[in-house]
């Protein structure tokens, strides 16, 4: 018999130190101190053994399984605490690894161009229309004074759709025609547009789809003197005091006189290079007095009153201020491109 308690510590020693882990030692708990353990049955056999044993034999079976709870408990903390150990490890967060930035947004290049000349017209008090981008043959060409005829409804410039009598707006000119409806005949009418426009055009300088600003002036008494004054004061606000514009004479059926307005190439400083194609300048927008036949479409009397008009090429504008030379880039949201504009510092970005 008291052989036999020894050698239970010690097979029970032998078996603790060969277990790998914790879930080992629950197991070998069950085995020896479990309601069918080994020790649990030897406390049990002392009822049924004489007399004079019992109470020697319960206080060493008594003494077993103190000794027993003791060496598990022992072995299942020393086990727990390895497998804490080696997760503790494996799952270690490394504070010092830098995190990945979420990236600032920014507005798109096109988006604050046409912002900060909003802000030159509404401080001008010009108030801001919008017209539709799918627009009526009538609005877009005829109420122009652009004749059936005339090569700009030609299939080489514009997109015609499926609608009869409808096409997508080749410029924001038709927006003159309504914003002088919506105005009734009150004067005096300062408009500005802006918005999508389309052509059937495609390379470095021309995108089938590019935005213009719109901007239209009908009072009594407006000369070109009026118009020649707001550009400057345009250009110098945007591009800085000492830009050089040009005027140079040119043809729209919807103004006359009629004249497009370029500025010195940023890309090449006015010495010529592939963005100006030589010539030092780039244009920007076109522009005159509005034809009699257009007031009067817009319900105005062309001899009472006077207006100019021009529409500005937004993206020519970008490509001046952010000196770029492929104006097809703007279009492919390459962050990459996108985010080198977050430079322009020539003035507050809105
Ligand atoms: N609509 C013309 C264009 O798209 C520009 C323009 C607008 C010219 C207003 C004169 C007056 O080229």
């Amino acid at each position: 018999m008291a052989e036999d308690h020894v050698n239970a510590i010690k097979e029970l020693g032998d078996q603790l130190q060969t277990a790998s882990n914790s879930l080992q030692v629950q197991e070998i708990r069950n085995t020896w101190l479990g309601r069918k353990g080994l020790i649990t049955g030897r406390l049990k056999g002392v009822a049924g053994l004489p007399v004079d044993q019992r109470r020697d034999a319960g206080q060493r079976w008594n003494g077993v399984r103190i000794e027993a709870e003791s060496m598990i408990d022992e072995a299942l903390a020393r086990l727990q605490y390895q497998e804490e150990t080696r997760q503790l490890e494996q799952e270690r967060l490394d504070m010092s690894i830098p995190g990945v930035s979420p990236g600032l947004g920014m507005l798109h290049p096109l988006t604050r161009v046409r912002r900060l000349v909003e802000d030159v017209f509404l401080r001008m008090g010009f108030t801001l229309r919008y017209g539709p981008e799918v627009e009526s043959e009538w609005y877009n060409f005829e109420a122009l004074n652009i004749p059936m005829n005339h090569p700009a409804r030609d299939m080489q410039d514009s997109f015609f759709v499926d609608i009869p009598g409808m096409v997508l707006r080749t410029h924001t000119s038709p927006v003159q025609i309504r914003g002088m409806k919506a105005a009734a005949g009150r004067l005096p009418v300062k408009i500005i547009a802006h918005g999508r426009v389309y052509r059937r055009d495609d390379d470095p300088t021309h995108t089938p789809m590019f935005h213009q600003m719109e901007a239209l002036v009908v009072d009594r008494g407006i000369s070109l003197a009026d118009l020649k004054g707001t550009l400057l004061a345009m250009t110098q606000d945007l591009l800085g005091e000492d830009v050089e514009t040009r005027f140079r004479p040119s043809y729209f059926p919807f103004t006359e006189p009629s004249m497009e307005v370029d500025v010195t190439c940023a890309v090449c400083g006015g010495s010529g290079c592939r963005v100006c194609k030589g010539t030092g300048w780039v244009e920007i927008l076109g522009s005159g007095m509005v034809h009699p036949v257009v007031l009067r479409n817009g319900g105005y009397d062309p001899d009472h009153v006077s207006g100019f008009a021009f529409g500005l090429g937004i993206e020519r504008l970008a490509m001046r201020i952010f000196e770029l030379d492929d104006l097809r880039l703007l279009y492919q949201n390459d962050l990459e491109y996108l985010s080198r504009f977050g430079r322009y510092t020539g003035r507050p970005i809105l």
